[in-house]
């Protein structure tokens, strides 16, 4: 397995880790605390170290069953949150991005109870607040890690000057943003900053939410609220039919491979730096495993060449409007 460090002087972790999401909020029904739980326990078996999470996947539900699994276990894992955006308390709607120390206080506190330790080993802002800079927020989670409450901090989904800009207030440990064959729009400057800089670059949904491992089809129908369904472009209508053509060129190389899709959607997201790592998500340990074993496949000049040309042809946006709002901030 590939080991890929967390920020210049960080902790090395294994290149693929697990982005929790999906087992509590956005993708259909949210799993069983016991079945959670279990796939956490397995997934450390199998050699997983880093986990993602955040303050808003479910509300707190998500850091719960991490806490759950890992409360015992805390020195095997690498504990990955975020905060930032805040929720209208009633609706549990979004209701925007708050930056300030205040708010970073009152979530790194509900984070290390929730996850029931006393340190976050990386802290990330989940999205720039437009009406705090940059510098404060990033001076708020530099204070966490005075504090020893916080090891690392991290961004999502800045632009490169955010990046340059927070950089120079506190050493920023990784970057994480939505990275895949479908998704390049940070190759241009992002990713070269985050080498520049020695910052990690975590690639998320780097199976396009799940659509790049080829199970998706025209008739999909989500088994609950759905992210995809209600706020993806890309999995609605005649993009979705575009976007599955895409999907078959790349079931075609796996399939001379000897491998999955979704299998060459993350070894084309490892291959394209050092500093890159990727965070998959899943809440079945079938495709877990089948993803760790991603890591070892490589690809010749002809097969890169195959697959370089599909994110220009992907159809819709990542997120709708007021989710592109928010990212390269
Ligand atoms: P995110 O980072 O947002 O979680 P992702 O990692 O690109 O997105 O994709 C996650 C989706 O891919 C999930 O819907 C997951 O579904 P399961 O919970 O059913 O696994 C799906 N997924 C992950 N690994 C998979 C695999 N090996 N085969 C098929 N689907 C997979």
């Amino acid at each position: 397995m590939i080991r890929r460090r967390i920020g210049e002087h960080g902790r090395e972790v294994n290149a693929i880790g697990l982005g929790c999401m999906g087992m509590s909020a956005y993708y259909g029904a949210p799993m069983a605390e016991k079945d959670g739980v279990a796939l956490l326990h397995a997934a450390i078996e199998r050699g997983v170290e880093h986990f993602d999470t955040a303050e808003m996947y479910g509300f707190g539900a998500n850091e719960q069953l991490l806490g759950a699994a890992f409360h015992d276990r805390r020195d095997k894992v690498f504990i990955a949150t975020k905060w930032g955006p805040i929720a209208d308390p009633a609706t549990k709607l979004p209701a925007g991005y708050d930056g300030s120390e205040a708010n970073a206080r009152r979530a790194v506190e509900n984070s290390l109870r929730y996850l029931r330790t006393d340190h976050i080993d990386l802290y990330y802002l989940h999205r720039k607040d437009p009406a705090t800079p940059i510098e404060e927020s990033v001076e708020a989670m530099a204070k966490l890690v005075k504090e020893g409450k916080v090891r690392a901090i991290g961004l999502s989904e800045v632009s490169a000057e955010t990046l340059r800009k927070a950089h120079e207030v506190h050493p920023i440990a990784a970057v994480q943003s939505e990275y895949s064959l479908f998704t390049r729009d940070y190759e241009a400057d992002v990713i070269p900053a985050c080498q520049e800089l020695d910052v990690t670059f975590v690639a998320y949904s780097p199976l396009g939410r799940g659509m790049l491992t080829g199970v998706f089809s025209k008739d999909w129908k989500p088994d609950g609220p759905d992210f995809r369904a209600a706020m993806a472009p890309r999995f609605v209508g005649e993009a979705m039919d575009a976007n599955l053509a895409l999907v078959a060129e790349i079931e075609a190389l796996a399939a001379e491979k000897n491998v999955n899709a979704g299998q060459i959607a993350l070894a084309w997201v490892l291959s394209r730096g050092e500093h890159v790592v990727a965070i998959p998500g899943t809440t079945k340990l079938v495709n877990l495993e089948s993803n760790l074993a991603a890591a070892d496949l490589t690809f010749s000049n002809d097969e890169g060449a195959r697959l370089e040309n599909l994110a220009a042809r992907v159809q819709g946006q990542r997120y709708n409007a007021r989710g592109m709002g928010a990212v390269n901030a």
